[in-house]
């Protein structure tokens, strides 16, 4: 992006929540292709597209270390829950600590496996589903 411009939102956002910056920088710190992780100003765009929805429920393709996870469930309705999906599994219990610290582990459920097989069994509907995946399977999904 224009570094101007990047300047500009960081400048007029919300500052960041401090888990989620911990998360951010953990995540740098611990994994490889880093990069994945949503970041500040992604996890704001999807927190504000969530809080407009305002969903029961929510399906996530793609957990990596839960930062937009955790945004996505800032817009629940009360009693609402978050499915999301990751394939692997060396992944999961970092992403619950955080969800842990973020408060927000009793709306998040945790699946492990390929989401194409998963989701063929989940008995339920979607008021709001994030891609975040493996773009060459999205047709898939
Ligand atoms: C771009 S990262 C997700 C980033 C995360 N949504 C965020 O914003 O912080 C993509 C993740 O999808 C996972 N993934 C790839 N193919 C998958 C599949 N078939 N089923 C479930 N997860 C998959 C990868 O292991 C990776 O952790």
């Amino acid at each position: 992006m224009n570094k101007k411009l990047d300047q500009y939102i960081e400048q007029h956002s919300t500052p960041e929540d401090p888990v989620l910056e911990d998360l951010y920088r953990q995540t740098h710190i611990r994994f490889v292709n880093p990069n994945m992780v949503s970041g500040h100003l992604q996890g704001k765009f999807l927190e504000i597209i969530s809080l407009m929805i305002r969903p029961e429920y929510i399906l996530e393709i793609g957990t990596f270390t839960g930062y937009s996870a955790i945004c996505l469930s800032k817009g629940l309705k009360p009693g609402g829950r978050l499915v999301t999906i990751e394939l692997n599994d060396e992944l999961a219990a970092f992403a619950h600590s955080f969800f842990c610290r973020a408060g927000a582990e009793e709306q998040i459920t945790q699946l492990t496996g390929r989401a194409q097989e998963i989701i063929p069994g989940l008995d339920q509907m979607f008021d709001l589903v994030f891609i975040d995946g493996d773009k060459r399977e999205y047709i898939e999904y």
